[in-house]
């Protein structure tokens, strides 16, 4: 199975992108890529930029890497109650690529994580009901709250029910394929 990850995310020290990269290591048997939007950088969507430019190589590029997965592991930061305009501007970007949804139809393991104790809730409900009507299909949905003080670099997730809920989810995923 190919499996495209990534965080909605341009830090260069995303909290996202850890915890993706941590989940990833649960799909060893599977052929994973993990993806950042820093190597995806691209202008602000604009109607004029894109009659005049077209669409950016690198949301062309991106949309490309969506299409080859199986399956996208994603976790995205809450800015605002909401995505990273880094994140929406991939997203309104690629949504203008003609005869397809953003997502193309597949399948979603979907997360948030934040420093503080919602972990993203707000970013994460707004992902799970807007996402299929984008072509995703979203599978399972997972928070992590505090992630200072429930993440460790070399360890992963440290809080045990927070792990047993996400080894869980993971199985669930898992099952569908
Ligand atoms: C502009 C901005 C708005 C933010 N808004 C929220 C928010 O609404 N809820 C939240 O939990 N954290 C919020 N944060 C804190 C982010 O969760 C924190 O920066 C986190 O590290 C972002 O994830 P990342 O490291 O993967 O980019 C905000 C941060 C920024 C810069």
């Amino acid at each position: 199975m190919k499996i495209l990850a990534f965080a909605g995310s341009n830090s260069e020290v995303s909290i996202n992108k850890k915890l993706v990269t941590f989940v990833t290591s649960f799909f060893k048997d599977d052929d994973v890529e993990i993806l950042d939007l820093n190597d995806f950088e691209m202008p602000i969507y604009k109607n004029e930029r894109e009659i005049k430019d077209g669409i950016p190589q690198s949301a062309l590029d991106f949309a490309k890497k969506i299409d080859e997965s199986d399956l996208i592991l994603l976790s995205t930061p809450e800015h605002n109650g909401n995505f990273p305009a880094v994140f929406k501007n991939l997203m309104d970007w690629i949504s203008r690529i003609k005869g397809r949804k953003i997502f193309n139809g597949k399948p979603m393991l979907l997360m948030a994580t934040s420093g503080g104790a919602r972990g993203g809730a707000s970013v994460l409900e707004i992902a799970e009901k807007r996402f299929p009507f984008d072509g995703a299909e979203v599978l399972q949905t997972y928070s992590l709250p505090k992630f200072y003080e429930n993440f460790d670099e070399e360890k992963g997730i440290t809080d045990e029910e927070k792990l047993k809920e996400l080894k869980e989810k993971i199985e669930k995923v898992k099952s569908k394929f």
